[in-house]
């Protein structure tokens, strides 16, 4: 099972996307192990203390290296597994994407830590931290969103979690954006879902999915096509468009 620990000083912030729907349901069968760690938990302090004024002056504070050097030490030597794999959640981390999400699911232990404030202390980078990720150019107030993100585009990867259908459209696609999805009533305020949906005919849905795929795609995100493992029917269709 995968062991996951998100190191934080705000555990409340995380409570309640892992307590819903699929992430639950992935806690409840055994296929992952979430702790949520307060990092004021490794203080030894009367105030509890995690963060302090940056050397050298100026805006805000950062997060001092005790705590979480004793919390990550703490966690890797509770672990049963011989590697634990230390994210740091932050704004100049590398882009988190879908391949970091597939290589990140055959982990044992991920080990989380929420930035805060102005960051954390460099030598918690230095001799702590194996991966830095963001999710996004955009600045949050802290890793904990973050880490809900990551969180859940692993959990649904887990092997065995998702149906195999899911997954196995997904490496289909591959980096293709998805095709349009219709569900009953087959006309709503007038309009219609495409009729070849009702066809019955497989290779046809699958052929007008596709091309609609290629189209969104080609629209929204001309740069995933570079990177999309296309045939020689794709290219064709792309051409028309
Ligand atoms: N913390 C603050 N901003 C962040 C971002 N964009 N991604 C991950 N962690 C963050």
């Amino acid at each position: 099972m995968m062991k996951i620990d998100v190191v934080t000083i705000f555990p409340g912030i995380l409570e309640g996307p892992f307590k819903e729907s699929m992430i639950k349901r992935a806690i409840d069968k055994g296929f992952v192990e979430i702790n949520l760690v307060d990092l004021r938990d490794y203080t030894h302090d009367q105030h509890r203390q995690v963060d302090d004024y940056p050397y050298g002056g100026g805006y805000g504070m950062v997060l001092k290296p005790e705590p979480l050097f004793e919390a990550i030490e703490d966690l890797k030597n509770h672990s049963d597994s011989h590697h634990s794999r230390v994210i740091l959640l932050t704004p100049q981390g590398k882009r988190f994407d879908q391949q970091d999400a597939r290589r990140l699911s055959t982990d044992a232990h991920l080990i989380m830590i929420c930035g805060r404030y102005e960051g954390v202390d460099e030598r918690v980078r230095i001799e702590l931290v194996d991966e830095e990720v963001s999710i996004g150019d955009f600045v949050l107030t802290g890793g904990e969103l973050g880490a809900a993100v990551v969180v859940d585009a692993i959990v649904r990867l887990l092997p065995g979690f998702l149906a195999e259908e899911a997954s196995a459209d997904e490496s289909f696609t591959g980096s293709l954006l998805e095709y349009p999805h219709y569900t009953r009533p087959a006309i709503y305020r007038g309009m219609a879902v495409p009729p070849v949906l009702l066809s019955g005919n497989h290779g046809e849905i699958s052929r007008w999915r596709r091309k609609q795929s290629l189209k969104r795609t080609q629209e929204r995100r001309p740069d995933l096509l570079k990177k999309a493992n296309l045939s020689k029917m794709d290219q064709d269709y792309l051409e028309e468009l």
